[in-house]
């Protein structure tokens, strides 16, 4: 018999994101992506024009000035500059340049993170419901997976549930905020409950315990609230965060990892970083880093995304969903009527609403609304919200708004 073409081990390493790229690669909506006839909620990808001050940055920073123009930028001084001044006035906390590395994208930098720091069989604690790749980045590097789940009523952290699973064996904990997909923010007091928990233990085990913050979303910050870094309320922590997210550019590709001013052990850790970041040529093109100067302070138009999250909650509370207004990030999160969120998802998908089933996310009973569609898509919307509600309620119920 012949050999399998493919890795075997990858079943296992990759299993956990495996219903998401289905969904994104086989399902109906990955054959109708694109068409102008859907209204497109699934993931985070830009449904109007992009920033003009981006495109004329990206414009001006193709055209060559020197030979080496589009040679290797590997931490190019200037771009770390512009990124880590960012950076310190953002957070308030004494990075330097030479703590930031710039990646192509967040992905690359959580990659590095944990490529930097873990053994083979240490612990990775992920809170649940995740962002999809989390689970297999950590299979990936050799690590496993522990998953510890929210609190399901404030989608804040269960600290004590973090305390109750970490072992000898912990070497990290991945948090993200502004999260993806619940929209919370991470109070300062939780964060100083867990910089307590995770302190004990790296005493107890004699070991740090590192914090990766996913910081991905921390300028998409809704209703004048406070960002509060997890980074500045625990010494041991990296900082990920990704361009996409403010220009709302996914598919062109940069971010960076930034080690923690307070980090223990920091010149090893960046050189260990460095060293990572090499092997896997995880580096931004240089067309990217010579805009980065001016696309740096561009954000996208934050008040009409938070119009659209607040015209889009009231209607969908109006026609009877329960959901959790979210204070940053993107995402809408309502309950689906039925416990089985893949029908109610293929219910509205009839009607060319497309949205993501919260099962894919740990999350059944659930849909994952993005709101990077578009204000037109959100009208066209409504009424499919509507009647499929209806079809299983039979009339218009308004339940209390939680905050
Ligand atoms: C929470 C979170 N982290 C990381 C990423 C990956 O970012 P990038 O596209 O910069 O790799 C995403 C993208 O959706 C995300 O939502």
């Amino acid at each position: 018999m012949m050999e399998s073409a493919i890795s075997q081990k990858l079943g296992g390493v990759f299993s956990a994101s495996k219903p998401f790229v289905e969904f994104l690669t086989q399902s109906k909506w990955a054959s109708r992506m694109g068409s102008a006839d859907i209204c497109d909620f699934v993931v985070g990808t830009p449904h109007e024009q992009a920033i003009p001050e981006y495109v004329e940055a990206i414009r001006k920073a193709s055209v060559p000035l020197r030979p080496d123009w589009f040679g290797y930028k590997v931490n190019d001084p200037q771009a770390r500059e512009i990124a880590a001044e960012a950076l310190r006035q953002r957070v308030g906390a004494a990075f330097e340049n030479e703590d930031l590395f710039l990646t192509n994208g967040a992905s690359s930098a959580l990659i590095i993170a944990l490529s930097a720091i873990l053994d083979p069989g240490d612990e990775v604690i992920f809170l649940s419901p995740p962002w999809f790749f989390y689970e297999s980045m950590i299979n990936f590097t050799h690590g496993n997976a522990i998953q510890v789940k929210v609190d399901p009523q404030s989608f804040d952290i269960d600290v004590e549930a973090v305390a109750s699973a970490i072992t000898p064996r912990t070497r990290a904990i991945i948090v993200n905020s502004p999260n993806n997909p619940t929209g919370k923010i991470y109070p300062p007091k939780t964060l100083d409950r867990l910089a307590e928990v995770l302190t004990t233990a790296s005493e107890k085990f004699g070991k740090a315990i590192y914090l990766i913050s996913d910081e991905s979303y921390n300028r998409l910050v809704f209703d004048e609230r406070k960002f509060s870094s997890p980074t500045a309320h625990y010494p041991n922590s990296f900082l990920i965060y990704s361009y996409a997210k403010a220009l709302l550019t996914p598919g062109q590709r940069l971010g960076y990892i930034a080690i923690s001013p307070t980090m223990n052990e920091r010149a090893k850790l960046r050189r260990a970083v460095q060293l990572t970041q090499y092997n896997l040529y995880a580096f931004p093109d240089a067309v990217h880093l010579h805009a980065l100067c001016e696309i740096e302070p561009l954000i996208f138009d934050l008040d009409r995304l938070q119009r659209r999250r607040d015209l889009m909650a009231k209607a969908l509370l109006e026609q009877g969903y329960e959901l959790q207004i979210p204070e940053g990030a993107w995402y809408l999160l309502p309950k689906t009527p039925i416990p089985d969120d893949v029908e109610f998802a293929e219910i509205l998908a009839a009607q060319d609403v497309y949205v993501l089933p919260g099962s894919i996310i740990e999350l059944p009973g659930y849909l994952r609304i993005c709101l990077t569609a578009n204000d037109e898509m959100v009208q066209r919307s409504l009424p499919v919200f509507e009647s499929a509600i209806k079809s299983f309620t039979g009339k218009k119920t308004v339940p209390l708004a939680t905050a």
